[in-house]
């Protein structure tokens, strides 16, 4: 555990004995519900925050081999996640150069391909872009074909994690920068080591902030939650900060009491808590016992998202009794908790806030994380940069 995570597991067992939180706003806030379905906002979130951002799109493990295509549409751009024979990642646009074709036509679809062919007129594209081959070239006689492989955006790997700027014309990536302090947070994780096990995308309806505002506050654990996980935690506050734009939370599990009379260097942010980043604008990983989930929204519409889960795990799950384990983690995490109550919960508010019942909505004193959010939304929104 680095330096700030043990401080903030030592704040987690100072908040035993607290009733309030030190960190809590001296009072509550409102905010206007438009935020979550005027078309406008949504366009400008989309020009100046997503389309900006290094935005987290998964687990590096998840394409293991050289040759792994994955086809997925993100913010209206089709995209290629591809792995190449080199055992380089690249996102690519799933645009054929010559009139557009898609390269690959499912959505969600993952395949092993020695290089990418057009289905329309057979130009072909390695994995890295790069523009191979075209029939009948003596047709096309002032082609630079150099100029002419598919686009491909900023993307790197870091921290085991695929990251790209999903924008055609951005020129550059610094994952590092965009992660500030978290960067170190997601080393000591290690999550460069662990191994893909499962992904699940799907449309919501339901605006992607909903869903960032579900993970920054723990106020409904006990009550929505009830079903599955509320038992597996204390009604301890949690110890959360902002960290940039991003922010760490500790939620304490059934299990903390027994850290108390721990060394710091027993502390366990995975058996005696969970640990949840946010990671601005998008992205959230949620450190479980023994796996790991990274959820990551994307807009389509104000009130529409694709929303996409993959959980990885600490070993390869490899034998009957590991697929067994964590197939069942999945179902609990993925179906229950997810889709069944936080996903259910967001697409319950989206259907009314645009009715008038409210014209503001509240955060309690202890929701200041979504108050910090939405603050940074709009700062972008408003021109900061
Ligand atoms: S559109 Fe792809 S080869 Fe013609
Ligand atoms: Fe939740």
């Amino acid at each position: 555990m680095n330096a700030p995570l043990t401080r903030l597991f030592a704040r987690l067992l100072a908040e035993m004995n607290e009733v309030e939180n030190t960190e809590w706003d001296a009072t509550e806030s409102r905010i206007d519900p438009r935020v979550y379905y005027d078309p406008e906002i949504l366009a400008r979130e989309k020009n100046l925050i997503f389309r900006r951002m290094p935005l987290c799109l998964g687990h590096a493990d998840q394409l293991r081999e050289p040759g792994s295509v994955i086809a997925r549409d993100l913010l209206g751009l089709p995209l290629l996640i591809t792995r190449d024979r080199a055992g380089e990642v690249h996102v690519l646009l799933n645009a054929c150069r010559h009139r557009g074709a898609r390269m690959i036509h499912a959505q969600n679809e993952r395949c092993q391909q020695s290089g990418l062919s057009c289905p329309y007129h057979a130009w072909t594209y390695d994995l890295n872009g790069t523009l191979r081959g075209v029939p009948k070239p003596h047709t096309f006689p002032g082609l630079d074909k150099a100029s002419h492989g598919l686009r491909r955006l900023p993307s790197a790997v870091r921290h085991g994690l695929i990251w790209a700027v999903l924008d055609p014309t951005a020129e550059r990536i610094d994952v590092a920068a965009h992660l500030g302090d978290l960067d170190d947070d997601l080393q000591t994780l290690g999550l460069g080591s662990h191994f893909f096990f499962r992904q699940r995308a799907q449309t919501r309806t339901t605006n992607w902030k909903l869903m960032m505002d579900a993970f920054q506050e723990t106020y409904h654990i006990k009550r929505l939650h009830a079903p599955t996980i509320a038992p597996f935690f204390t009604d301890v506050n949690p110890a959360g900060e902002p960290v940039g734009r991003h922010a760490r939370i500790l939620v304490g599990r059934d299990r903390l009491a027994e850290a108390r009379n721990l060394p710091p260097e027993a502390w366990d942010l995975r058996k005696h808590a969970t640990l949840t980043h946010v990671i601005f604008p998008n992205s959230l990983l949620i450190y479980h016992p023994d796996s790991t989930s990274h959820m990551a929204m994307f807009p389509t519409a104000p009130g529409e998202m694709s929303f996409v889960h993959t959980l990885f795990t600490p070993e390869d799950a490899k034998t009957e009794k590991q697929i067994a384990h964590w197939d069942r983690n999945f179902a609990m995490i993925d179906g229950g908790v997810f889709s069944a109550e936080d996903l259910f919960i967001s697409e319950e508010i989206q259907s009314t806030v645009a009715s008038g019942a409210n014209d503001s909505l509240l955060f309690g004193r202890q929701e200041h994380l979504l108050r910090r959010f939405h603050a940074n939304v709009a700062a972008l929104l408003n021109g900061a940069d």
